[in-house]
């Protein structure tokens, strides 16, 4: 057998990771025997590709994440913060649910980490749920408070930036975050961020950072309504602890180094609603317009009709193929 024909069915098999591909199909595209195919995946098996089979449906690459491994996540720290406090849970209801009780109970320093191999109560922004099956996403939680020297200015932005920094330095992949807390790959949702604050007499004192990553979900694992809008990060070769770490590494970074200004352009020069027609809600009423730019505070600037508008939360839809 050519090497080819095992490369062009790994490639296959790669580029379609949220499916099975029909034996005969593959047969039929490569104009080769089923059994030539079933050798070419007996061989892709013993080089350790962990390619699965079912009877009728066909083959598809097992995506399916190890458990995380706390010493694979430290190892990759940068030294400022690898001592930081974690836990990590096999399943909870929510990430940030339990991380603002365990601060309760200890009162933690900052970048205390919360991690989770499953949610059963996820939460998105909105009282919306965030969708978080086992072992197949990335659900962390981290903590900033303000009088351990922690800004807790642009915090949603710093994340979801951080977040691509990472995606960009761990795999080939380029999302595009949707303004304020939404990764998209290829026009659908990888990841969400969910920023909650405490409150108290003197402002704003901390905030918990939660992000939810869909790292390798196969697509019939999400509800039926979010098949066609959500996706994952399906990247080969790379471990969830690699994403988590340089993640939290590149927030540290953002916060300590880079100026207000800085982030702000990183991540316009990554916002995939800036020049588009987008619409929103002000109270009841449906507005329509160009998104323009994002402020130094990190609003969203809307052209409607002449008149700039300017978004301080919620969510904004686009227009066209994107919603
Ligand atoms: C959204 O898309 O609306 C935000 C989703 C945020 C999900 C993360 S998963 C970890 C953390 N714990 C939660 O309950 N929610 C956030």
């Amino acid at each position: 057998m050519s090497p080819k024909t095992k490369d062009i069915i790994l490639q296959a098999l790669r580029d379609h990771p949220d499916r099975y591909l029909s034996g005969q199909d593959l047969a039929d595209q490569l104009s080769i025997s089923r059994q030539a195919v079933w050798k070419a995946i007996k061989d892709l098996r013993q080089m350790g590709h962990p390619i699965e089979s079912l009877p009728k449906r066909g083959y598809r690459l097992d995506n399916q994440p190890l458990p995380l491994r706390e010493d694979k996540i430290r190892q990759r720290l940068i030294p400022q913060i690898k001592d930081l406090p974690l836990w990590i849970y096999p399943s909870l209801d929510s990430t940030n649910r339990v991380l603002s009780d365990l601060d309760k109970e200890r009162d933690l320093p900052s970048l205390s980490l919360v991690l989770a191999e499953e949610q059963t109560q996820g939460r998105g922004r909105m009282g919306k749920s965030f969708q978080s099956p086992a072992y197949t996403g990335i659900y962390l939680s981290f903590l900033l408070k303000k009088d351990q020297g922690f800004s807790l200015d642009l915090v949603t932005i710093k994340a979801s930036l951080a977040l691509c920094l990472a995606i960009e330095e761990e795999t080939d992949k380029t999302p595009q975050i949707k303004w304020v807390n939404d990764l998209y790959l290829e026009g659908k949702k990888i990841a969400g961020i969910l920023t909650e604050g405490k409150i108290e007499k003197q402002g704003l004192t901390q905030s918990i950072v939660g992000i939810g990553l869909n790292f390798a979900t196969p697509r019939e694992v999400f509800q039926e309504d979010l098949r066609d809008k959500a996706t994952s990060l399906f990247a080969q070769g790379v471990c969830r602890e690699e994403i988590i770490a340089s993640c939290l590494n590149h927030f540290y970074d953002l916060e300590k180094t880079w100026t207000p200004e800085e982030i702000i352009q990183a991540y316009s020069q990554r916002n995939l609603v800036l020049g588009r027609e987008v619409s929103f809600l002000l109270g009841d009423i449906s507005y329509q317009g160009q998104a323009k730019k994002i402020t130094p505070e990190g609003y969203l600037l809307v052209d409607v009709d002449g008149q700039e508008v300017c978004l301080n939360s919620g969510q904004v839809s686009l227009l066209g193929d994107w919603s």
